[in-house]
């Protein structure tokens, strides 16, 4: 069965010729880029309206349905538009890119609205392409990947895979798109089993800076296919894909939540260094650590630990009774279905990590493994700065130990996404409710916790993983080392988009 929304047809679409002044020039690519054009808000609505189709929405400011469109989870560092374009088909996608052009005005995919790197402030008076109502899902007749439109979304498609016996990879929390993650590597529960979120694409429809649309497969633009599986942001729209789903192996997963106090800190994370020794975690287990305030033990922060095991409590005995072991103050199992886990681990939509609109300055690190030293120094300084400024309190440091047999069976150079070899992905959020004031002081929070984690690791360079990238960090540590790496990817750059539209999230050209 074909599936409903144009995959693949969407690769027919011709190229049509670029309106006279549609590109700027390439003075675009230094300081001084050509202002914004001066064309107002509703001149856009009544010039591009017309020209999409009919169960498509274009709206302003003014509009209702505004804030809904344009909340974003992080606060600060906003992109600010002048209108929405809510395409009700793939085919809407380049036309809206073409007309953005032609006027000179900036434009973003905007999906789930969890991108959370500075760098998105940087665009102005843009048009919002919003891929709300490209979320199609239709599994393919052999059931061995499906078709995804480009706003799927993680919530979604677990739900639905899951109901119909299968699971794919997706990012953890269930708000969040699949394409957002997907783009930079896409990290996820499954990853043990069957790799990031880009090692199931298949194929992939993109609509190009120029508003041409291609195909994005191994044989179809292999140079972008490379690109654009760890540096994605930086290449096209992807209006819908193809990725492989897997039967799911079992009904119910088990669930174990540690609470510890701080003095447990050393014995634990030696527990969790023994797990996730050279990346050899079992599969089927993966941890969340974090430091975090729980108001339930109000005098100092907590750490919190999430024990996730794909199969049941006697499977998972073994590997959990070392942290029963190191002697919890609190601890609560439950056998889940898979689409249940998320919110039972802090990580569905009511979930707090899952709402908009706090500041939320974030700050990862990738390691082989924990240095305990070090991990001691950052809880102690957390401890101390979110007692001495209590409006941070919400702030949590993330110890991510996914499984990696899936990602690590994955040759590393085979796409852009450089940190395949870390063990342990790490993060800092800084959170608190709006105010301006207080954002230096986050930041420096931020960085000097990334400090521990590098100083800690001295013989090792610092990987920082794209989507929670602060969004100042060298290039070298988002998008890879290797000098090789950055030159694929700027030859790619200057083949796909030459002026540097897609330039909003973590750009490989800085201007
Ligand atoms: C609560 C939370 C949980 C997270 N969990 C995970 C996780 O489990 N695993 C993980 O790897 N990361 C995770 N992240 C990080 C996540 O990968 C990034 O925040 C990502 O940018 C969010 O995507 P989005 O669609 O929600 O956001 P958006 O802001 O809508 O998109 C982010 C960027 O991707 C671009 N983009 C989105 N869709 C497309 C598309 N179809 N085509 C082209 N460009 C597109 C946008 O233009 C934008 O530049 C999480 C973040 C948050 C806030
Ligand atoms: C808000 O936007 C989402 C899509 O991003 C949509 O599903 C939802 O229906 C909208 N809610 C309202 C009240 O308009
Ligand atoms: C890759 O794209 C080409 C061109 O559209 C298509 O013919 C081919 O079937 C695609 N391959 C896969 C694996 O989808
Ligand atoms: C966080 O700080 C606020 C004051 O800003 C306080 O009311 C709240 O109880 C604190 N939360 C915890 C979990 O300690
Ligand atoms: C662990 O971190 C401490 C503090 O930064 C550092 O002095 C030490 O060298 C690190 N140990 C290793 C093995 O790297």
């Amino acid at each position: 069965m074909r599936p409903s929304f144009s995959f693949p047809s969407l690769i027919c679409v011709a190229v049509l010729p670029i309106l006279a002044g549609a590109i700027a020039p390439s003075s675009w690519q230094i300081e001084g880029r050509s202002p914004p054009s001066k064309i107002t808000a509703a001149e856009i609505i009544e010039q591009l309206g017309p020209q999409l189709s009919a169960a498509s929405t274009i709206f302003g400011q003014d509009d209702d349905r505004w804030e809904n469109a344009t909340e974003r989870w992080q606060a600060a560092y906003q992109p600010s538009f002048s209108v929405v374009v809510e395409p009700a088909t793939e085919a809407d996608v380049p036309v809206v890119v073409k007309y953005a052009n032609a006027q000179g005005i900036p434009f973003l995919a905007a999906n789930r609205r969890h991108g959370s790197t500075k760098t998105l402030g940087k665009l102005k008076n843009g048009i919002e392409i919003s891929l709300s109502q490209l979320t199609a899902i239709e599994i393919a007749e052999d059931q061995e990947s499906a078709f995804f439109e480009g706003g799927v979304w993680d919530g979604q498609v677990v739900d639905a895979l899951w109901e119909q016996g299968f699971v794919t990879g997706t990012g953890s929390c269930a708000c969040v798109s699949l394409m957002g993650p997907g783009l930079g590597g896409g990290h996820g529960r499954y990853q043990g089993f069957y790799g990031l979120i880009i090692d199931m694409l298949i194929s992939m429809n993109v609509v190009l800076a120029d508003g041409s649309t291609i195909t994005v497969n191994e044989t179809s633009h292999p140079d972008l296919w490379w690109a654009m599986r760890g540096a994605g942001h930086n290449f096209g729209i992807v209006t819908s894909f193809q990725a492989g789903i897997h039967r799911r192996t079992v009904d119910e997963w088990y669930i174990k939540e540690y609470v510890y106090t701080q003095d447990k800190l050393e014995s634990l994370f030696a527990v969790l260094n023994e797990q996730q020794e050279d990346g050899g975690q079992p599969k089927e287990l993966m941890n969340l650590a974090l430091f975090t305030w729980d108001a339930r033990w109000p005098e100092e922060p907590v750490i919190q630990v999430l024990t996730h095991y794909v199969g049941t409590a006697e499977e998972a005995a073994p590997f959990l009774s070392a942290f029963d072991d190191v002697g919890p103050l609190h601890s609560e199992a439950q056998s889940l279905s898979y689409p249940a886990v998320l919110d039972a681990t802090g990580t569905g939509l009511n979930s707090p990590m899952c709402q908009d609109g706090h500041t939320n300055m974030q700050f990862p690190f990738g390691l082989l493994k924990h240095n305990i030293t070090a991990t001691r120094q950052i809880y102690d300084y957390y401890s101390s700065v979110t007692t001495a400024q209590p409006l941070f309190n919400q702030s949590i440091v993330v110890f991510e130990a996914y499984s990696l047999q899936g990602v690590q069976a994955v040759d590393p150079d085979s796409s852009a996404f450089p940190h395949r070899d870390d063990n342990l992905l790490n993060d800092v959020l800084v959170t608190y409710d709006p105010d301006s004031s207080l954002d230096d002081e986050a930041v420096r929070i931020g960085k000097q916790i990334t400090e521990f984690w590098a100083q800690g690791q001295p013989d090792r360079e610092r990987h920082i993983y794209v989507n929670y990238a602060f969004g100042d960090e060298p290039l070298e540590q988002m998008y890879g080392s290797e000098p090789w790496r950055l030159e694929r990817l700027r030859a790619a750059k200057a083949k796909y988009d030459p002026d540097n539209v897609f330039r909003f999230y973590n750009p490989i050209i800085r201007n």
